[in-house]
């Protein structure tokens, strides 16, 4: 059912005769034909974007997809424009035969894997910047990330045109982004794709599930644990009347003594618009955080809930 070779790319449509493997010339064509195909009768069409690597937490937001449509669409496009040029873009895990055969297993209708040159054809030169939401966070740690992440979710929404899309509040700011992204470029219903994030899938010990997980030595890997929980002292702490300056001033050393590397962030922030809050307030806050072990850095996000309300 997959293709493999020099030119050819992962493309799979089980309702379509004829359309199993596409040469990337072309591709997008098609992949527009199977969206029609698959949509022509009124079927709800679901889109899951992702860089592969797929674990528990994907396998959540396609099962989730599956509630929100008839069929279910997953793209599989590791984005080289949101990674910096030090960043891991070469070494991010591709495993495109054991992901396809776990989106097979879950029914997924349409595997969508373009190669870079489908996705940024020579002379393209257009980016998207969404401003303030973008701005701190991973935004100031890795300037260019969020561009590279609207830029490429834009042209997801445009090829796959899909009626709903999911991603994993794991990625809190990102989400942000995107749906800021979508208002702004009117790409939201009814004109077109309902965001969707979806909760957090944690591992039995609490760290959030990433493909970033297997950089983790065996070490790293219990080590990693005391982000979650050093988390969820900071919110207690917080939600107890402690200064969130304090809390997070607690957490980042506890970061430090359980052998993380680097703090890039720990903050408190509207749930909305990411801005920095310096006390709890009646709006809806969440707790940020990024932090590196060796070589691989990790991020999660939680709720921080204001008892006064
Ligand atoms: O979260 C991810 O996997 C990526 O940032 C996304 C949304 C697929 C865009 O490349």
């Amino acid at each position: 059912m997959v293709a493999r070779g020099g030119h050819l790319r992962y493309y799979r449509c089980r309702f379509i005769e004829g359309l199993e493997s596409v040469q990337t010339l072309g591709q997008l064509d098609m992949l527009r034909t199977a969206v029609a195909q698959l949509t022509q009768d009124g079927s709800r069409l679901a889109l899951v974007p992702t860089m592969g690597a797929l674990h528990e937490g994907h396998i959540a937001l396609v099962r989730e997809a599956a509630r929100h449509a008839d069929h279910v669409a997953v793209s599989i496009f590791v984005n080289p424009t949101q990674f910096g040029p030090n960043e891991d873009l070469n070494a991010y895990p591709r495993q495109m035969a054991a992901d396809s055969a776990m989106l097979e297993a879950e029914g997924v209708a349409l595997l969508w894997a373009p190669s870079v040159q489908v996705m940024y054809p020579q002379g393209f030169a257009s980016s998207i910047a969404v401003e303030g939401v973008s701005a701190g966070f991973c935004g100031a740690a890795r300037p260019g990330h969020f561009d590279g992440v609207a830029t490429v979710v834009c042209k997801l929404f445009h090829q796959v045109l899909p009626h709903v899309a999911l991603f994993g509040e794991k990625d809190w700011q990102q989400l942000a982004v995107i749906r800021a992204m979508a208002r702004d470029l009117d790409l939201t219903r009814p004109h077109m794709t309902d965001i969707v994030g979806m909760p957090t899938v944690r591992e039995s010990d609490g760290l959030a599930m990433s493909s970033r997980n297997r950089y983790l030595s065996a070490e790293q890997r219990m080590a990693a644990v005391a982000l979650p929980n050093g988390m969820q002292n900071a919110i207690a702490q917080i939600e107890a009347g402690t200064s969130p300056a304090r809390a997070l001033g607690n957490l980042r050393e506890a970061l430090k003594a359980a052998g993380f590397d680097r703090v890039d962030y720990a903050a408190l922030a509207d749930a909305d618009t990411l801005e920095p809050l310096d006390e709890l307030e009646t709006r809806p806050a969440r707790l940020l955080v990024a932090a590196r072990i060796g070589g691989t850095r990790l991020i999660d996000n939680m709720p921080v809930n204001n008892p006064a309300k």
